[in-house]
């Protein structure tokens, strides 16, 4: 495959946009600054654009380090909301969806794929995804209500016959909670219902994946080999 075609595919660029990052001396193989997009790509070269390392596959996945204040959205569908998705490139912004979502207020790992199939199979309640987030509550918790939370509590669900539904098993582990369900407001709600308030909420691991520190608020980066066998296979692969 020529390198302009690899581009557009990997990169979802048009050939006419592939040209000028190269031109622009934004395309390095295998850490060398590209000038030529007719060049031929092998297997295992290593393409980046602006420093980050594209992935193989046509398939696009990436983690985010969601910074406080924005909505998990792919438009500013309300007037003066700062979205996810402006913190991405036109070209793939235009291109890939959040999966799942975090409160404005929440920060941490997103994660972004043109894989409806495996979003899907991440979000579905019967695989039971494991994510993990990182909090501070008020008061701080006690053994009792961890304890409680970890057994599953009222969060005002209810079955077609006014039954109670419990929120599902969790683990709390120090200051992170981990949980495989994923409804609105679930670990406020969770806290709540046994008398205390999440203060801050930052995801920290999703599907096996955990979230790279070295990204700043609001920055990105595409998934490994590794992560993308996570995330596509949801968390039960890649060395977990
Ligand atoms: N649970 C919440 O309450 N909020 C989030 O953003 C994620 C999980």
């Amino acid at each position: 495959m020529r390198l302009d075609g690899f581009l557009s595919k990997s990169a979802l660029m048009t050939r006419r946009e592939a040209a000028r990052a190269i031109a622009a001396g934004r395309v390095t193989v295998d850490g060398d600054t590209a000038r030529d997009g007719s060049v031929r790509i092998a297997d295992g070269m290593k393409i980046a654009l602006d420093g980050r390392i594209l992935p193989p596959a046509s398939k696009i996945y990436l983690m985010m380090n969601k910074p406080e204040g924005f909505i998990t959205a792919t438009e500013d569908r309300r007037r003066g909301e700062r979205v996810v998705s402006e913190l991405l490139p036109d070209e793939l912004a235009r291109r890939v969806f959040p999966v799942g979502r975090l409160d404005r207020d929440t920060t941490g790992l997103l994660i972004f794929t043109d894989d409806g199939e495996a979003a899907h199979r991440a979000l579905s309640p019967r695989h039971h995804v494991e994510k993990s987030y990182m909090f501070t509550c008020s008061p701080p918790l006690t053994p009792e209500a961890s304890d409680a939370i970890e057994k599953g509590v009222d969060i005002g669900e209810r079955d077609g016959k006014g039954e109670v539904i419990l929120s599902k098993p969790a683990r709390v582990d120090g200051d992170v909670i981990t949980i495989t369900e994923g409804k609105f407001h679930q670990i406020k709600r969770m806290f709540h219902a046994v008398g205390f308030e999440i203060e801050t909420l930052r995801r920290v691991a999703f599907s096996g994946i955990a979230l790279d520190e070295s990204l700043m608020p609001g920055e990105w980066r595409y998934l490994d080999g590794e992560e993308i066998a996570k995330f596509t296979s949801g968390g039960k692969n890649g060395g977990d």
